[in-house]
């Protein structure tokens, strides 16, 4: 059974049009969350498709898996699109929370399965104490980006270098990565790299787009080298403080997946997830 996380609605209704129980949330005077499932799963193998961003959906997850539980559901599977705080996946500092490993640990203490997509480090699954799957939508993305007729797929760092890497082959077009340095939360440095990119059309890729400072780098010093167009695509399109319209100027154009559910989502993950369902 399909439970329809209120955090993923439009991807939801793409996996169960006519199927599966919605759940109903209010916020009460003081910003607390009320959840309640919108039918019987008593006995039922139950799949919660939610999302993790903003933080409110986050709550809403342990509070329905928590409900699911309590009614009665038989086997739990938490399908969590994006899987928020996955940057900070060790203390980098001391006495720092290593806070998605504290989600792990409670979702498994609740969950029978978990699956995700596009996590930012594939070392977070370590954290879990139940059986953990992630997925790629890198090959939708790259599929529709087929239609910009593209000469390189551009990773913007190290991290998204074998991502990249491994999907670009079935398409049959050339890929390369950039060498990013952070500096802080919203200022990163792209060190300079000697690449023909005269004339043609860039796609660069990630997981993430957060305040778009990545992204908006990498576009300035393709522009630079003569890149006739250059397209950012991502999983997870935080677009944080309205990144969007920034991002906007500086690219041919912007796309995403439904993970998050702000703004178009030009490409949704409903394929990946409907063979398991
Ligand atoms: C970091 O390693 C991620 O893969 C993304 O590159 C990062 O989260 C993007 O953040 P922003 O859009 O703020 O530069």
């Amino acid at each position: 059974m399909l439970i329809k996380g209120p955090g993923s609605p439009g991807l939801c209704e793409k996996l169960g049009e006519d199927s599966g129980i919605g759940v109903t949330t209010e916020r009460f005077p003081d910003g607390e969350i009320y959840v309640r499932l919108n039918g019987d799963v008593s006995g039922e193998d139950c799949v919660l498709v939610q999302t993790t961003h903003p933080n409110d959906h986050l709550l809403e997850l342990m509070f329905i898996l928590d409900a699911l539980r309590d009614n009665g559901a038989r086997t739990v599977t938490a399908v969590v699109p994006y899987f928020g705080y996955s940057r900070q996946d060790k203390a980098f500092k001391e006495g720092e929370g290593v806070s998605s490993r504290a989600i792990a640990r409670m979702i498994s203490s609740y969950a029978d399965r978990f699956l995700t997509i596009d996590i930012h480090g594939e070392r977070i699954l370590d954290f879990f104490d139940i059986p953990s799957t992630n997925l790629t939508a890198l090959d939708l993305l790259m599929e529709y980006s087929m239609g910009f007729e593209p000469d390189l797929f551009l990773a913007p760092d190290e991290g998204a270098k074998e991502r990249v890497n491994s999907c670009s082959r079935g398409f049959g077009v050339p890929w390369d990565h950039l060498e990013k340095t952070r500096i802080d939360g919203s200022t990163v440095e792209i060190k300079p790299k000697e690449m023909d990119v005269q004339g043609m059309t860039v796609v660069i890729l990630d997981d993430i787009i957060s305040t778009g400072g990545t992204m908006i780098e990498a576009s300035k010093q393709l522009y630079d080298m003569g890149a006739e167009e250059v397209h950012a695509g991502c999983t997870h399109g935080l677009f944080t403080g309205g990144s969007w319209k920034r991002l906007e100027k500086h690219f041919d154009s912007v796309f995403c997946t439904d993970t998050i559910e702000k703004g178009r989502c030009e490409v949704s993950v409903a394929p990946l997830l409907e063979e398991l369902l």
